[in-house]
């Protein structure tokens, strides 16, 4: 009898002893980790201001951007410029201030000549004044202003590779969690690989055409030298989440503005989406506390 009443006690106080422990332990669980969807600031924030400026990006950190989509080019004298059409009509005042240069390709002006342009107005009056901003000035901004958001950086052309990563090299962000590339050119991801660290993602941008025809041999073919795809919203379907995900390829969407379409791909398990809002994510935040299917 005696001998069970100590033993009642010593159950007691290794259960009281215990207890701060296992309170602690209770307090400090996190349900499992729901695998994240990137929110990309597809061109910066290009819903809230010009695309590809310093304003765009600035914003898109401000609104807490896990990556900062920037589309790079060159210029005649072969600078890094960060711009998304291969001419300079639709988002700057080119037509105005060289009249007699259509049809204003990038490539056909010196970075000296492209700094005289208005990148903002068109987008607003109130971004009167921004100008193309180099790859340089980009990632110098950003770095000033302590903003610690990974570049994803889309090469626009084949030939850029190397300036590309030279550059990132000298600011100290070409590692992994600092950049991620994308591009349409198979080629510029091939080239760019031996000039990257292990660990910095490629993913291979693909066209709706493109995602139409043989998803199975695409992603075969991808598969060799990228670690993800790139798909356009309409193309976008479980299977193909699926079947990229069962060859270990990351799913990116471009171009996800509508909430209802962010719910949706974030339930089929897609690992980020381009979108003009960065700030529109709420339903994606919902999503992330969903059980996947
Ligand atoms: O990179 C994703 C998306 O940006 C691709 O399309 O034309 O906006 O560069 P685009
Ligand atoms: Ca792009």
């Amino acid at each position: 009898m005696r001998r069970i009443t100590v033993f009642r006690i010593y159950l007691c106080a290794l259960f009281l002893l215990s207890l701060p422990i296992v309170l602690a332990a209770a307090a400090a669980w996190q349900p499992p980790s729901q695998p994240k969807t990137a929110v990309i600031a597809h061109r910066g924030a290009s819903g809230h201001a010009p695309e590809h400026t310093l304003s765009s990006y600035r914003l898109a950190a401000r609104m807490n951007a896990d990556y900062i989509e920037v589309d790079v080019r060159a210029t005649k004298d072969g600078k890094l410029v960060a711009l998304h059409d291969a001419t300079l009509a639709r988002t700057t005042n080119v037509e105005t201030v060289y009249p007699h240069r259509s049809p204003w390709r990038v490539s056909d002006f010196s970075l000296r000549e492209l700094k005289k342009l208005d990148a903002g107005s068109w987008f607003d009056p109130r971004f009167a004044g921004e100008c193309v901003p180099t790859l340089d000035e980009v990632v110098r901004m950003l770095k000033a202003e302590r903003v610690n958001v990974p570049l994803y950086v889309e090469t626009k052309q084949p030939g850029i590779e190397r300036a590309v990563a030279r550059l990132l090299q000298k600011h100290g962000v070409l590692q992994r969690g600092s950049v991620m590339f994308q591009s349409f050119h198979p080629e510029s991801l091939q080239a760019l690989r031996p000039l990257i660290p292990r660990g910095v993602p490629l993913i291979q941008l693909v066209g709706e055409k493109e995602a139409r025809s043989g998803r199975d041999e695409l992603l075969q073919q991808i598969a060799v030298y990228a670690d993800g795809i790139g798909l356009p919203l309409p193309a976008v379907t479980e299977e193909w989440v699926r079947a990229a995900h069962g060859r270990g390829l990351m799913v990116h969407v471009y171009t996800v503005n509508e909430p209802h379409d962010l719910a949706r791909l974030c339930a089929m398990g897609v690992d980020g989406v381009f979108t003009d809002y960065p700030d529109r994510p709420g339903r994606i935040a919902a999503c992330r506390r969903l059980p996947r299917h």
